[in-house]
Order: structure tokens, then sequence, then C-alpha cells
């Protein structure tokens, strides 16, 4: 596959695409439909986790149909690089309160479970009438707490992954496919 040179903004990174648009597009259009199937008509309320998951749940919006409403949290689990800390955080909390609401928490990727885990708990908490997980991506290999998505788009092997909202250091998530990130001499 084609290294995409003009991304690797910073000298010693490259990045290679593993899942492309079109192919993310197809798949989110898919987990849409049965997400919508399994919901009815009942009004839907999306919970992204920022900043990640801003692009997945854009896009399953728009390929949701009926009443969908949104909000946000965000937590910090990684600090600036490729492993976690093991520590999840809240830094923003919810707009509006989700009791007795059929709340989708919308996630970029299920690593070790842990920021899942945590955020399940909180929401859980909060009396939603069901809480449901929607990640894009899944590295089933990483996990170290038993915690799994209801809808998954792509489970991938375990590699270090940016574009489509996901980062390393806050660079990439501009990329519109998701890609391998390779730090070259420097090691992960
Ligand atoms: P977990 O708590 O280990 O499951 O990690 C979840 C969070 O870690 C995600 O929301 C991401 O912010 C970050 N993360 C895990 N793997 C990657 C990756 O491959 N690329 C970018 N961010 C990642």
């Amino acid at each position: 596959m084609a290294i995409r040179k003009k991304t690797a903004a910073v000298p010693g990174e490259s990045v290679r695409v593993l899942l492309s648009r079109s192919r993310i597009q197809k798949r989110i259009a898919a987990l849409a439909r049965e997400i919508r199937a399994d919901f009815q008509d009942e009004p839907l309320h999306l919970v992204g986790v920022l900043k990640g998951a801003v692009f997945f749940l854009a896009d399953l919006a728009r390929y949701l149909p009926g009443k969908v409403s949104m909000d946000f949290i965000a937590v910090s689990s990684y600090a600036n690089g490729t492993k976690t800390s093991g520590q999840v955080r809240l830094t923003k909390d919810l707009d509006t309160s989700i009791e007795g609401r059929n709340v989708l928490l919308v996630e970029d990727i299920l690593d070790t479970g842990l920021t899942l885990q945590y955020l399940v708990r909180v929401l859980d908490q909060r009396r939603p009438k069901r809480l449901r997980v929607a990640v894009l991506l899944d590295k089933p290999e990483r996990r170290e707490v038993p915690v799994s998505a209801d809808y998954t788009g792509f489970k991938i092997p375990n590699e270090f992954v940016v574009g489509y909202g996901l980062d390393y250091a806050e660079r990439y998530r501009n990329l519109p496919d998701v890609s391998v990130l390779t730090l070259h001499g420097k090691g992960k």
C-alpha cells in the first residue's frame, strides 16, 4: 500500500492506509441500519467521546434516520504518546441529563477497554432507559478488562492507528482514512 508522504508532517513518522474512507463510509451506513432496526422509531441520544469520535459520530448521525440528538463527553486516558497511563478521568461532562433516554455511546477505538469500562459505569449510574455502545475500531488483542461494544465497525490488528479523528500527539485527526502510524527510529 502507498505511503502517504505528504501527510507525514513530522520527520521520522509515516502513515499507510489501513481502512479507506469509502470502506469506512459503507461500514458506518450498515451500522446505522443495524442500530435503527434495534431501536425502531424511538429517539436516540448519541454521546460522543471527544475528540476522537467526532468524525465517526458526525457520519453515523447522518446515516441514522428518525429522531437523533447528541452530546459530548471527554476523558483523558492517553497523555502525549501511544501508551495508556491506565488512568481514566472525566475532563468534560455531558450538557444534559440522560435519565430515561436511549443512549448510544460513540467511541473511536476500543483498546485496553479501560476508557469504555469507566464511561459505561459513569453513564449507567445516571439511569438511561437503554445504554448501548458503538465503536468504529476494536483491537481485541489489547484488551485488559472484559468490555465489548454492541456495534463494532472494524476489528483491527494491534497497531497504532491515526486519522478519521484518531490522533498521535494531536496530529493526523484530519486524515480522511484510518492509517497505521510508524515511528522510525523512535520506537513506540
Ligand atoms: P482504552 O482505554 O485503552 O481502550 O483506549 C481508548 C482510547 O485510547 C481511545 O479513545 C483513543 O483515544 C486511544 N487509543 C487507543 N488506541 C489508539 C490508536 O491506535 N490510535 C489512537 N488512539 C488510540
